[in-house]
């Protein structure tokens, strides 16, 4: 049984070994003396729907989900809020009033670590996202709510970009572009965005785009964040581009679920600082 105060939390994915999230939120919980707990579970698909309904029966207060979970889990949670019904997936769950809410902090939290780096200029940035898969769908959903200027978005299957578009809130001005013309338009966007796998292992030492060339001062953002510098964000530093890895939206997703749970606005600096120094530790040792 549960001491009044205490409060469990839990990531469900498979596999979650590598997971840096019960690292970042034990260190907040401690941080802010509160007496939670957040733990990874490594559930197989088949046994999903057990592993939600055993949460609800042992009295966890909250969830977070990753691959393969992320569209799965949907099914059986209680209610789903809009942006993550826009976005087809949730990445956190709240238990409130008795039900499972399910919503997506990976939009709004990838935002919020642009905004860390562009200020309210953002909104009057144009914007070329390279990809239409499940990330990219959260981070055009997230870039529609704050508000830019512009959304390019282009993919190898352009079918997948013209869908997210289609599905977009707001009134803003979205376009899909083939990679030829997208290409053509590089030097005109003020942020580029890579939500594809090109660039994490075993593609090292490829790269989703060009930097060549590059607007000045634009801002390469790369949602990949081990390694910690793609091939192409390194390329866009040395063409002096300023760059973004993933770890800004991976603090970001992890920080809104934690306001979400407890009220209380983490200390996302030192979630930073947490997740970089692990990454470090773990590059360090596989030199
Ligand atoms: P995630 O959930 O991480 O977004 P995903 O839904 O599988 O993963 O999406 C992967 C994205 O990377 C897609 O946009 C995919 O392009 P397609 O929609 O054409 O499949 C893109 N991608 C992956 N490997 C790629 C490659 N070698 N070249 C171009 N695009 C690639």
């Amino acid at each position: 049984m549960l001491g009044q105060k205490e409060k469990l939390f839990a990531l469900l994915g498979h596999p979650v070994k590598h997971s840096l999230s019960p690292l970042m939120h034990n260190d907040q919980f401690k941080r802010f003396n509160l007496p939670y707990y957040y733990h990874a579970f490594d559930v197989a698909p088949k046994d999903l729907k057990d592993a939600v309904n055993g949460m609800r029966a042992l009295g966890f207060s909250g969830f977070n989900v990753t691959v393969p979970h992320k569209v799965e889990v949907m099914k059986y949670i209680d209610e789903i809020e809009e942006d993550a019904e826009k976005i087809g997936a949730v990445n956190t769950v709240v238990y409130e009033e008795g039900k499972w809410v399910g919503c997506n902090t990976d939009g709004i939290g990838y935002v919020a670590s642009l905004v860390a780096e562009t200020g309210e200029a953002l909104k009057d940035y144009r914007v070329l996202m390279i990809g239409a898969g499940g990330a990219a769908r959260a981070v055009a959903v997230g870039l529609a709510r704050y508000g830019v200027k512009e959304l390019v978005i282009t993919n190898r299957t352009l079918s997948k970009a013209e869908d997210i578009v289609h599905h977009l809130p707001g009134e803003g001005t979205y376009r899909v572009l083939d990679k030829k013309e997208a290409e053509k338009e590089t030097p005109t966007f003020d942020v580029i965005i890579n939500t594809t796998s090109i660039g994490m292992s075993p593609s090292l030492e490829e790269t989703p785009w060009t930097v060549d060339p590059l607007k000045p001062n634009c801002l390469c953002s790369d949602l990949i964040y081990n390694p910690r510098m793609t091939k192409w964000l390194k390329e866009a530093r040395e063409k002096g581009a300023r760059v973004l890895n993933g770890v800004g939206m991976f603090v970001g997703q992890g920080s809104a679920a934690f306001e979400r749970w407890t009220g209380i606005k983490p200390d996302t600096k030192r979630m930073t600082e947490v997740v970089h120094s692990h990454l470090k530790e773990s590059s360090d040792v596989n030199k």
